[in-house]
């Protein structure tokens, strides 16, 4: 998809169709009925009051412009109420615009940038930023599977942001280029979650990291097998001995060697099938398992924009990545491990591998001497009943990481809610015969997880984000179709962008 600006007026932007966003109250209506009369006559007036069109959320109305304008067609686009103005809004209006448009084989979509209202969020750049997110993460498919395309006739090839001042069109070009970066990260991300575990396992995983590692410029070691016993990862070891396919330990590194930066390190859960192990899953919903690699998606996908948009950082991404199955060799509840680092876990149940995996990297990490460390996982379904699809659970040892990752993830909308880590709940998950047991039993899965992963960090700040809830989606969301979200791409990237110490 091509994108471009316009210096161009609602009668001179040329595409298929051009985007006006119409918020609900009347006086903003009335501002633009009277620009619009000025090519409609009263004609408009009359298809506003026949479509009922207000402007609420969702709304569009089409309306063919009779050669009045140069776009042979105009959308009215619903924003719904001026006070709730928001990025958000915009992304939605902007993603219910562009459906609009491909159902209807639109090729050349324009948006005419708002003009009114500047706040500090509502900035031109982050305005035109919000567009194009909503309508490049609208247009998402996954259909690489099909052996024939459905609607591919129906793809937007160009989409235009128009705007009559030279020195906006100047500042979203810069946007434009910026947010399109994220989203095709997102968008990758999203590819990796959504692909099938019988061609998406660790060795492929680590294949698709170097290929954009290669492509955009980041480093990419991976362990294989051996390289991991050697290291003494004990947790992704055990996981790995129920698959025949051999784990891999994945390191991406951006701004390698750059010692005047600060270092970050993302780690992320890379199971790339998790059927529970020895602890079997039930069949309902098991394929979704397939996306037990979401934390790494979002790793990759952050590490690819975050270079390609050269934030000064050094990052470092670590990847544990294997199956959960259940062979002959798998480990079994009650077996113990010996983890990087040296602490020990008591097995309790096979499923709650997440954590196991993650253990060895979390240790891992401390040797880059990091000033944050922030793992991504898929990692307990007790976090999708306390907060759902709409946020995601954050724990954490420092409350101004916390509160960085809270405004990235408003900002965004990729919102995230604290869970405490209060020291009570540790006696859940006291192990008789190891440091640590693997399980807290059945009340607040989602903390005794945390707290599980809070054993093995080193010395620095640390927040862990749970998306098993925001990562896989049972329906659609207004920019994001059912499936793999792409989750954490575009938190992590505004958090990194906005990121002092
Ligand atoms: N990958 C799952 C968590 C999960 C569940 C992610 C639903 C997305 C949707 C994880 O490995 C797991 O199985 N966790 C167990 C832990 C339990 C055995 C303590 C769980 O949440 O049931
Ligand atoms: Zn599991
Ligand atoms: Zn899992």
């Amino acid at each position: 998809m091509k994108l471009t600006t316009q210096r161009s007026t609602l009668r001179q932007a040329k595409a298929d169709a051009v985007v006006l966003f119409v918020h609900e109250d009347p006086s903003h209506l009335q501002k633009n009925l009277k620009e619009l009369r000025t090519f409609f006559g009263k004609k408009i007036d009359s298809l506003i009051a026949l479509e009922s069109f207000k402007g609420k959320e969702n709304e569009i109305l089409s309306v063919y412009t009779e050669k009045k304008l140069s776009s042979p067609r105009l959308y009215l686009v619903g924003m719904g109420a001026m006070k709730k103005l928001s990025l958000e809004q915009y992304r939605r209006a902007a993603a219910s615009a562009a459906k609009h448009a491909s159902s209807s084989s639109v090729k050349h979509l324009a948006f005419m940038m708002p003009t009114s209202g500047s706040s500090s969020t509502l900035t031109t750049n982050n305005v035109a930023g919000a567009i194009v997110e909503g309508m490049m993460l609208s247009q998402y498919k996954f259909d690489k599977y099909f052996t024939e395309k459905k609607n591919s006739d129906k793809n937007i090839s160009e989409v235009s942001l128009c705007a009559a001042e030279e020195s906006i069109v100047r500042n979203m070009k810069r946007a434009l280029h910026d947010a399109k970066i994220v989203c095709e990260a997102t968008c990758l991300a999203r590819d990796l979650e959504n692909s099938p575990a019988n061609d998406l396992y660790p060795e492929t995983l680590a294949d698709s990291a170097r290929k954009s590692g290669e492509k955009h410029g980041f480093r990419v070691v991976v362990w294989d097998k051996k390289r991991i016993e050697q290291a003494g990862f004990g947790g992704l070891i055990a996981v790995n001995a129920g698959s025949e396919r051999p784990a891999r330990f994945i390191i991406l590194e951006h701004n390698a060697g750059r010692n005047n930066l600060d270092t970050i390190v993302l780690v992320g859960k890379g199971i790339t099938f998790d059927a529970g192990g020895i602890s079997i899953k039930p069949a309902a919903g098991m394929a979704e398992m397939k996306m037990d690699m979401s934390g790494a998606a979002a790793v990759i996908g952050t590490m690819e924009a975050a270079t390609r948009l050269n934030l000064p950082v050094h990052l470092v991404g670590l990847i544990p990545s294997t199956e959960n199955l259940l062979g002959g060799m798998a480990m079994k509840p009650g077996d113990i491990i010996t983890h990087y680092g040296g602490k020990t876990s008591e097995v309790d149940n096979t499923d709650a591998e997440g954590r196991l995996v993650l253990a060895d990297a979390l240790a891992y990490a401390a040797q880059y001497k990091p000033t944050a460390v922030i793992d991504l996982a898929t990692l307990t379904g007790a976090c999708v009943v306390a907060l759902g699809n709409h946020a995601t659970g954050m724990m954490g040892n420092d409350d101004d990481l916390m509160a960085q990752l809270k405004r990235a993830g408003e900002a965004t909308y990729e919102r995230v809610w604290q869970l405490p880590l209060f020291e009570e709940y540790e006696k859940q998950i006291k192990s008789d015969v190891a440091d640590v047991k693997n399980v807290g039993g059945r009340w607040a899965g989602a903390i005794t997880a945390g707290l599980f992963l809070k054993k093995f960090i080193g010395d620095y700040k640390w927040v862990h984000l749970d998306i098993a809830g925001t990562a896989i989606l049972e329906e659609s969301l207004p920019y994001i179709p059912k499936g793999g979200s792409g989750v954490g791409v575009r938190l992590l990237i505004e958090f990194l962008r906005n990121w002092k110490r």
